[in-house]
């Protein structure tokens, strides 16, 4: 089985080298092709995502990601800055479905900002749709503004839409999801403001007809920002469209305490998948040695999981990582008093050797 290995920039390098001993150790052969991608892309390509990177990506069985973006990288034309290269292989590989799990292990119920009882358990799924809306709309611009009261001025536009079966098609993924999980799904809009919303929740409302054993609820995106800090364990599937979904699983990831600990997963029709963990490419931190590798690590397990068809082995490396927590090794993000701090492949040495 093929793995598109595309490590990006900042600490990207270092979390996926980590995620790699982890897919080496757990026994089957893999044919593991590194490329460039991102800011470290543009450098020796000039483009973020070129195309040898995409031809690999495309025919790969499934894409272990690490993070793209720097600052240096800011001044650039959007189209060749880094984010581009995700945004493009989430397009180009028709990437539509998201999963964002939220969970907090219970040994770092600590290094979360909320009390232990708001988020001890805490266990959910959040489903963003991206390949549409406002991410991917057109038309958008910069333009001349024709507003009686701005006339002349400088305008920026972007195009928020989607389509019936596009929502048809992250609705069924939810609903699928949430039956195997709490049975609940709760769809995300702006339906008070937005048409596009209004479409959305007329469809969810037709398709969860097809789900009689699942419940479906309707929120209002800033009630959904309030609610996801005030009872956070009331949610189980959490299904909404790209914008939306980008700002709720940062918000979700961080009432964990622990961004550097969560996995993500972006899959086509057939479950062919890109995996990268839920945090950006930290430059700040990049080659000091103390990111946390351990959400590139799930992100593999999810890679075995969901494209790979290996589910003893995920569990292998899911049940390793909860072993090192265990013993009390930290990394930096997660350090808690009383714990060990180690670096980033002592990180990865300890869930090489909790594999055995
Ligand atoms: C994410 C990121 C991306 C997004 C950026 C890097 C384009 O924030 O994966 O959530 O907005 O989708
Ligand atoms: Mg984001």
């Amino acid at each position: 089985m093929k793995i598109a290995v595309l490590p990006g920039d900042g600490i990207g390098p270092e979390i996926v080298a980590q995620a790699v001993r982890v897919l080496q150790a757990i026994g089957p052969k893999f044919d593991l092709e590194e490329a460039p991608v991102g800011g470290a892309a543009y450098d020796v390509a000039g483009h973020p995502l070129p195309p040898a990177t995409l031809e690999l990506a495309k025919k790969a069985d499934a894409i272990l990601f690490g993070a793209v973006g720097d600052w240096k990288y800011d001044t650039l034309a959007r189209e060749l800055r880094p984010e581009q290269a995700i945004l493009g292989l989430r397009k180009h590989l028709e990437l539509f479905a998201n999963f964002r799990p939220a969970i907090c292990y219970p040994e770092l119920t600590a290094a979360s900002s909320l009390k232990p009882e708001i988020i001890g358990g805490l266990d959910i799924l959040i489903v963003r749709e991206l390949n549409g809306d406002i991410y991917f709309g057109q038309p958008r611009g910069i333009r001349t503004s024709e507003l009686p009261l701005f006339k002349g001025a400088r305008e920026g536009f972007d195009t928020m839409h989607y389509s019936e079966p596009e929502v048809e098609r992250i609705g069924h993924v939810a609903f699928q999801a949430a039956r195997k999980r709490g049975k609940k799904v709760c769809s995300v809009d702006k339906a008070n403001v937005l048409e596009t919303s209004q479409l959305w929740r007329e469809v969810m409302i037709r398709i969860s007809k097809e789900y009689p054993d699942v419940e479906l609820s309707h929120m209002y995106v800033d009630n959904a920002a309030m609610q996801l800090v005030k009872a956070p364990k009331a949610f189980d599937v959490v299904v909404t469209g790209n914008l939306f979904g980008d700002i709720l699983s940062d918000e979700a990831a961080m009432l964990t305490g622990s961004i550097g600990m969560l996995p993500s997963a972006s899959l086509d029709k057939n479950n062919k998948g890109l995996y990268e963990p839920s945090h950006g490419s930290a430059p700040d931190i990049a080659g000091k040695g103390i990111a946390n590798p351990l959400a590139t690590i799930l992100s593999a397990a999810m890679m075995l999981r969901y494209s790979l068809g290996m589910p003893a082995e995920a569990d292998r490396i899911e049940k390793a990582v909860q072993k090192v927590l265990a013993q009390g090794l930290r990394t930096a993000d997660i350090y808690t008093e009383g714990t060990k701090k180690v670096s980033t492949i002592e990180m990865g040495d300890a869930v090489v050797a909790a594999l055995s």
